[in-house]
């Protein structure tokens, strides 16, 4: 039995150790916002936070998550009250299918988590593990631009609930 922290709660995962978060994610928790696209850590749908950093969820087995707390999509807003980050992606319109858009934000999320104030090198370089099939990239760099803003406006880098 291995215990998994997701977006602030636990929960006891009875299987093989070497099973991917995004397995136990999807089809444990009925978490469906990580996203298979490549199982390889190439395309970045499956991107959660550990630790506060992103992570491809596709890659890590669960016994190496015990212990660290997970954030994933759901865990920034709903769709009532959607997080900051969540926000400024509708804002911008930056899906097309969405496929890569979970995994979009959870970068995003975590690079101003860090750094409030990125510039556009930085952004450029923290989003750049995931891809855009649909090849939205510039308005998801919008949104990243957008994002900071708020959250700036908000006073605080860690909001992850919108103020409106
Ligand atoms: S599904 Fe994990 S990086 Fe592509
Ligand atoms: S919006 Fe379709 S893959 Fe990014």
């Amino acid at each position: 039995m291995i215990t998994v922290n997701v977006n602030g709660k636990d929960h006891h995962v009875d299987g093989d150790p070497a099973t991917p978060l995004l397995y136990v994610l999807r089809e444990d928790l009925a978490l469906n916002g990580a996203k298979f696209g490549c199982g390889l850590g190439q395309c970045g749908a499956c991107t959660v936070m550990i630790d506060g950093s992103a992570a491809f969820s596709c890659l890590l087995p669960i016994s190496l998550v015990q212990g660290r707390p997970v954030k994933t999509v759901e865990g920034l807003g709903t769709a009532e009250r959607p997080g900051v980050v969540q926000q400024a992606f509708i804002d911008e319109q930056a899906a097309q299918c969405g496929y890569c858009i979970a995994g979009m934000i959870m970068r995003a999320q975590a690079l101003l988590e860090r750094t409030p104030n990125p510039s556009d090198a930085q952004i450029r370089s923290a989003m750049a593990p995931s891809l855009c099939r649909c090849g939205t990239h510039m308005r998801i760099l919008r949104a990243v631009r957008r994002a900071a803003e708020a959250m700036r406006a908000a006073g605080t880098s860690t909001s992850t609930v919108a103020s409106r």
